[in-house]
């Protein structure tokens, strides 16, 4: 009787930590492809707004529609204990969970203020709202993501 219990016990920890480990990968893959498709859709904003006053706005409001999605997808996938494994985010990323998940919804923020003003806004705004998504890119980076 104790070892069957003692044994369901152990089989049930077992699939627990799988499980975890399994999930915890998925989510480490899921955003890290959502980091590199927003990286690759700034990269597209950069060089249009390189084109000043004569950069085309739909291509623009496109790109900025998508990294509104990618950055809402984001608040899923630093699922607690997923900094062990093929990744570069910090353990610290949970100790301080409330900066960590403002500084997320600060880029979807800024990353819908984009794409308002793509419709809208001049090129000098334009810039001005380039200029602070791709801050709260580095300014995230800085704190939590390891370079190496
Ligand atoms: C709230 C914090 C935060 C913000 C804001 C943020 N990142 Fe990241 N980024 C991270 C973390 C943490 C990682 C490491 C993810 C991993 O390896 O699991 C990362 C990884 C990346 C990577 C590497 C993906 C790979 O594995 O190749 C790219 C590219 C990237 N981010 C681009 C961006 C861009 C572009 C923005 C802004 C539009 C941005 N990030 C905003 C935290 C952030």
């Amino acid at each position: 009787m104790f070892r069957i219990a003692f044994t369901a016990i152990l089989l049930t920890f077992f699939s627990v930590t799988v499980a975890e480990e399994l999930n915890s990968e998925a989510a480490i893959e899921q955003r890290q492809t959502t980091f590199k498709a927003m990286k690759a859709n700034v990269k597209i904003i950069e060089k249009a707004l390189k084109a000043g006053a004569s950069a085309n706005r739909s291509t623009i409001t496109e790109s900025a529609e998508k990294i509104v999605t990618h950055s809402k997808n984001l608040s899923g996938t630093f699922i607690p204990g997923s900094y062990r494994g093929d990744t570069k985010a910090k353990k610290k990323i949970w100790k301080k969970w409330d900066d960590f998940s403002q500084r997320l919804q600060s880029l979807v923020v800024a990353a819908r203020n984009l794409l308002e003003i793509s419709k809208s806004g001049n090129a000098e705004e334009l810039e001005t709202a380039f200029e602070a998504l791709t801050d709260q890119c580095s300014g995230c980076h800085r704190r939590y993501k390891q370079i190496f």
